[in-house]
């Protein structure tokens, strides 16, 4: 068998530590909100890859149609013999890179859900045994602590992930990884357009209703961590597009007038009929905007592909 290792860089009582203030921080906040990084327990990363196949929801196969087309000049530009990847749930779409990338050595896998990271881990192993699977179990807005491998070192951020993290974030974020850049590395972003706010939307409020189920999840999450009593069919799914900000909110809709007890806070939390609370927010981006955002981070936009439609675009930068 080849070598395959999960790390842990996040212990499991840090992240439940984590949950709890999360929790109390949005749920006590006018208005009410909810973190989306504990949507993706193993349930939640089983129905975001059915997301990824419904008919509205464009970002995967845009982003695969991009790789699919583009992964051999990527390789080109950068010969990676390491192959770091942030949030990288299934994996699936990674093949395409690891394909074009002849010299790679070592594939470091990086998500806070452990169900994803092992089954695709497992996978991969079983396909590419000449290749070093080293998956780590890590928060990547917290502080990433790498494997020492071998450069030249691609770091890859697919899906439009970096969009569920607000401005701010995202441009700590960006800072972050350019600290674990050295020179002859790069960063491969994956971001979705914007475009047509009826597209948007429908891609976030599938007719099936999985995304609907997928934002109610988190409740699912908070009741069994931390003892909560919501009942997630008193919630209805909301997304709406949000033109200033040019991003998706995720909501979720209290259907009536309720008191929700979060135990293990010591939290009574009442929702008036009607009430809104944000779980998520999906930023759509402009060519501009990205060159900007990773110029700030001393960032340089050296590629940038999109699909036929130009709906998703994939950027690699280097090191400015
Ligand atoms: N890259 C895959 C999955 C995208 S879904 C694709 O393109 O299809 C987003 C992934 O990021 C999920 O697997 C989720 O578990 C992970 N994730 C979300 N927030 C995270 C965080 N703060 N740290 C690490 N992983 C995170
Ligand atoms: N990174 C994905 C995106 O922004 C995550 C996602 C897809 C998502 N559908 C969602 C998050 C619904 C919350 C709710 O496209």
């Amino acid at each position: 068998m080849s070598p395959f290792h999960v790390t842990r860089t996040l212990p499991e009582d840090a992240m439940a530590a984590a949950l709890r203030a999360d929790v109390q921080h949005g749920l006590t906040s006018d208005p009410k909100w909810l973190p989306p990084k504990w949507f993706y327990d193993a349930h939640g990363s089983d129905l975001f890859e059915q997301i990824t196949e419904l008919p509205e929801y464009y970002p995967t196969r845009a982003e695969r149609e991009i790789l699919v087309a583009r992964a051999g000049e990527i390789a080109t530009a950068l010969p990676a013999r390491t192959l770091i990847e942030l949030g990288s749930g299934s994996s699936e779409k990674t093949r395409y890179l690891i394909d074009a990338l002849t010299g790679l050595r070592t594939y470091v896998p990086v998500d806070v859900s452990d169900s994803a990271l092992t089954q695709a881990g497992k996978a991969l192993v079983a396909e590419r045994p000449e290749l070093d699977v080293h998956a780590l179990i890590a928060d990547f807005t917290a502080g990433l602590t790498l494997p020492d491998t071998p450069g030249p070192r691609l770091l890859a951020f697919l899906g439009g992930t970096i969009g569920n993290l607000l401005p701010a974030e995202r441009a700590e974020f960006l800072t972050g990884v350019r600290a674990l850049l050295s020179p002859g590395d790069a960063l491969l972003l994956g971001t979705d357009l914007v475009k047509d706010e009826q597209v948007l939307v429908r891609a976030y409020d599938d007719a099936a209703g999985v995304t609907a189920a997928f934002n109610k999840n988190v409740l699912t999450v908070v009741n069994r961590e931390l003892g909560a009593d919501f009942e997630p069919d008193t919630f209805d799914h909301v997304a709406r597009w949000n033109s200033e900000r040019e991003w998706i909110e995720m909501r979720l809709r209290s259907r009536t007038a309720q008191t929700v007890k979060v135990p293990a806070l010591g939290l009574a939390v009442d929702f008036a009929a009607g009430e809104e609370m944000r779980t998520e927010v999906s930023a759509k981006f402009r060519q501009e905007s990205v060159r900007t955002e990773l110029a700030a981070a001393g960032l340089e936009l050296a590629h940038w592909w999109t699909d036929e439609e130009g709906r998703f675009a994939l950027s690699l930068s280097v090191a400015g």
